[in-house]
């Protein structure tokens, strides 16, 4: 990772860090870049004074939550979640998401489903005017429906690739078992539709498609500054 973009992930991790608060469920999420923001917590808790309990959003922030001493809950144990933060593969300008590069998708939608607050954490190199610019839609399938999953992906204009492990033989498999097939669109498509029709398609899970989510969006730039996007609340008219 080029040095500025590490810096970029870092500051943004760091900034999202300040607005936890003591006594917040905060959801953890997964990737380069939420790790950041992990190891800025886990700073924070170990200089005294805050305490928060975690929701993980995959064995990865698991693992690193509880090296750093962080304390984990899972959803059973909370009703909502204060503030949950997560990187992203791609934002739109409405804040609209591809994530799921490290196949994490499932466990991160269900964490920002479940946030008052979900905070985006990115270096601008992940701002697109449209989603499917610079990487795939990430679907994650049950095994035995990769074939059919498949077709649907191609009668939604999609090229799909079943993703394969690197440092493993065959398909990757999810931390929940699954086979996630990468669709690579090479126009305009519209979200809405594509999550739709891949939500009822038998088989699949979940995809990696974030629509309305987002509330918030910090943006690490290659000068060091940090630009923080906000969703557009519509002023509704009587
Ligand atoms: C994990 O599956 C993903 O959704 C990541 O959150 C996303 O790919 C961003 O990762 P980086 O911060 O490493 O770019």
């Amino acid at each position: 990772m080029a040095d500025l973009q590490k810096e970029a992930k870092r500051l943004v991790g760091a900034r999202v860090v300040e607005w936890i608060e003591d006594e917040m469920v905060v959801g953890l999420g997964t990737g380069s870049t939420a790790a950041m923001a992990i190891d800025a917590l886990g700073e924070r808790i170990k200089g005294g004074g805050l305490s928060v309990r975690g929701v993980a959003t995959s064995f990865a922030s698991e693992r690193q939550a509880q090296k750093l001493g962080i304390p984990l809950v899972t959803l059973d144990e909370v009703d909502a979640i204060d503030l949950a933060f997560d990187g992203a593969d791609e934002v739109d300008p409405d804040l609209n998401l591809i994530k799921g590069r490290g196949a994490a998708q499932t466990r991160e939608k269900i964490v920002a489903g479940q946030a008052r607050r979900f905070v985006v954490l990115v270096d601008e190199t992940k701002l697109v005017d449209r989603l499917g610019s610079n990487f795939p839609v990430p679907v994650e399938i049950v095994p035995m429906a990769v074939a059919p999953v498949m077709r649907v992906i191609e009668s939604l204009g999609a090229r799909p690739e079943l993703r394969m492990g690197v440092r493993k033989d065959g398909p990757v498999v999810s931390d929940q078992g699954f086979w996630i097939i990468d669709a690579t669109f090479d126009g305009p498509f519209d979200p809405i539709r594509v999550n739709q029709r891949l939500l009822q398609t038998p088989g699949v899970l979940d995809h990696g498609l974030f629509l309305g989510l987002t509330t918030d969006v910090l943006v690490g730039h290659s000068d060091g500054s940090v630009e923080h996007l906000q969703q557009k609340i519509d002023e509704v008219m009587d």
